[in-house]
């Protein structure tokens, strides 16, 4: 065992499963990395984290992690340009939001350090995982989970961080068609829709079943008080374009600090395009549509990046996009890539 590195402890794979892959033709994060970096917290505080071969883990039924579901998560992404430099885009933001994440969900805070050497250490050992071949990346998981065991509904004693890793392609392809939901709610005032809890995507997939059922591939989620308004695009931030202006909702209790939204609405802004964060009446998108000024609606967020809606359906009737030639969501993609991989300049300071 190798303690040199800042403390944290690395033991190698003996064997590789790299040579078993084909980077061409990667799907999104099904095949996981030799490696995944995983820290305990017992006694009150974090061990001394640790980059092992990656391996299945053994837990107690007891667990709180399977009864209360005290489980929070990010998604992170290592780019390679063409020099084989490897980059990432705002680590510090994921590494702040799972700790905001973490204490909704009364899990205690992991140190700023441990997640970054850890993840340092672990993406050392990787470089030759993360893909080069464009439009894939490394995708990175990191994620936190109640292993304390017991079933009195309460906070655990103990934890476990792991950072796991899937080289991967794109998230979506194909046409995205969406279904704007009126009966379910993703999120609620006061509850847990800003964090990255498990739990919030687990109850997306009955309601997306039924919009899947029904030929669509997502489901828009509105407000859970009045359904007026439009939240979210599936398991992203939105943006809808009518005329010029590029609208999105404003982050709340409800709705994702997504980073790739905050960042989209800055180069956005850089350039010239009319942004607007503000609620947006479902109302106000179909009436858009009727008279042709709807022109772009897109999720974000850092799996998909982008993903253009093709099409949405409301109160059983489908609305169609337009095809753009010169569209936002080509242009942003175009701008936020481009910093990601290092083939342009950076002048925010989102390489790392
Ligand atoms: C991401 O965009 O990284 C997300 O967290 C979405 C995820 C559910 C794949």
């Amino acid at each position: 065992m190798d303690t040199s590195l800042k403390n944290v402890i690395v033991e190698k794979a003996k064997t590789s499963k790299i040579d078993q892959v084909d980077f061409n033709n990667l799907s999104f994060g099904s095949i996981v990395t030799d490696h995944m970096m995983v820290c305990d917290y017992k006694n009150g505080s974090w061990e001394t984290p640790k980059v092992v071969p990656y391996q299945p883990i053994t837990l107690d039924p007891s667990s709180k992690i399977f009864h209360y579901g005290q489980s929070v998560f990010e998604g992170m992404k290592a780019y390679k340009d063409t020099d084989n430099n490897v980059w990432l885009f705002r680590p510090l933001e994921n590494q702040k939001r799972i700790n905001i994440s973490s204490k909704r969900l009364a899990i205690p805070e992991f140190p700023e350090e441990y997640f970054m050497e850890g993840l340092k250490t672990l993406l050392k050992l990787e470089q030759q995982w993360i893909p080069q071949t464009e439009g894939s990346s490394l995708y990175i998981r990191p994620f936190v989970f109640a292993t304390g065991k017991g079933f009195h509904a309460s906070p655990a004693d103990e934890y476990k961080f792991i950072i796991a890793c899937a080289p991967s392609g794109p998230y979506f392809s194909g046409k995205v068609k969406v279904l704007i939901e009126e009966t379910y709610s993703r999120s609620a005032n006061g509850g847990v829709g800003f964090a990255k809890a498990g739990g919030n995507y687990a109850g997306q997939f009955y309601p997306t079943q039924l919009a899947v059922a029904k030929g669509y591939n997502q489901v828009i989620w509105t407000d859970d008080n009045t359904h007026e308004y439009i939240e979210e695009a599936g398991a992203m931030n939105i943006f809808i374009r009518i005329n010029d202006t590029l609208i999105t909702s404003p982050i709340s209790d409800r709705i994702l600090d997504g980073i790739t939204r905050k960042s989209l609405i800055e180069l956005a802004k850089e350039e010239g395009i009319n942004v607007e964060i503000r609620k947006i009446a479902v109302k106000e998108v179909v009436e858009a549509s009727e008279n042709g000024t709807l022109m772009e609606m897109f999720g974000a967020g850092t799996a998909a990046v982008i993903s253009p809606i093709t099409a949405f359906g409301y109160r059983e009737k489908d609305y169609e996009l337009p095809e753009l030639e010169n569209s936002y969501a080509a242009l942003l993609r175009k701008r936020i890539t481009d910093i990601q991989y290092n083939r342009a300049e950076d002048k925010f300071g989102w390489r790392y």
